[in-house]
């Protein structure tokens, strides 16, 4: 895994957009796996900005998500659909038929498991596929387990999970139990990944996942096992990792 240290949130944001943009120039019709959360908002607007600016065309880019949540309708502005289209998608040149998500509202949500695994399988696998990481190491909703799940698949949110995304919602409540999350071996078969990380409180999930043994219960420790993973991380995530 490549380290690299950003100043805080902002710079962070600076340099995963950088990547970004380097394999999009580099390859217009890259397939990119997209993650949500907090820490991608810095980034995906600075990726509007590039293509504002005329630096970025999006007209071939097709991408993929990571996951989901169970019993959202796509229009519900808590979903990660809503969620892409009004912080990416609605401000770049993308086809909206280029953009993918699990479906949270499939009525059989194992075929839409096994069908989102295909599509990826179809588009010819993911040429970058960006991450964030939870404060308990999961990546994508691959929550801790006793072993690492592969393919795309409905999960159960833990506790804490649903407390840490309690704050995109009016009530705790109303966050979904259940997601449709890619698989660790979805994840890892991407050709490239980037690992953003920022703040203080992911910066004992980034210790463990950067130094610690890889183990299921810290879903973040495989990315150790991958050929080409860039971790971008800001300081004050970086805090507990030895030698910085
Ligand atoms: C969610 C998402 C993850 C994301 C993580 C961190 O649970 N499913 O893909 O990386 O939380 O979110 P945040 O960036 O808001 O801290």
């Amino acid at each position: 895994m490549k380290l690299v240290q950003a100043k805080d949130y902002d710079d962070m944001s600076r340099k995963a957009a950088n990547l970004l943009a380097a394999q999009v120039v580099l390859r217009p019709e890259s397939v990119l796996g997209l993650a949500t959360g907090g820490t991608m908002l810095g980034l995906y607007g600075r990726l509007i900005e590039y293509y504002r600016q005329g630096d970025l065309d999006f007209g071939q880019v097709r991408t993929v998500n990571l996951d989901e949540y169970v019993g959202l309708q796509p229009t519900d502005a808590q979903s990660y659909a809503f969620y892409m289209r009004e912080n990416l998608f609605d401000g770049i040149n993308i086809r909206p038929e280029a953009t993918h998500l699990p479906s949270g509202i499939a009525a059989d949500v194992e075929a839409e498991c096994a069908a989102y695994e295909a599509l990826i399988q179809d588009l010819g696998g993911i040429d970058m596929q960006l991450l964030g990481l939870g404060p308990n190491g999961h990546i994508g909703f691959n929550e801790p387990a006793d072993a690492f799940p592969v393919a795309t698949h409905q999960i159960e949110l833990s506790e804490s999970t649903r407390q840490a995304n309690a704050r995109f919602f009016s009530r705790p409540e109303d966050v979904p139990t259940r997601a449709i999350t890619m698989g660790i071996g979805t994840i890892m078969q991407a050709r490239r990944i980037v690992l953003c990380v920022s703040g203080p409180a992911k910066a004992e999930a980034l210790r463990r996942v950067m130094t610690g043994p890889v183990d299921p219960r810290v879903p973040g420790s495989v990315l150790q096992l991958h050929p080409q993973v860039t971790v971008i991380a800001d300081r004050e995530a970086c805090s507990l990792l030895p030698n910085l």
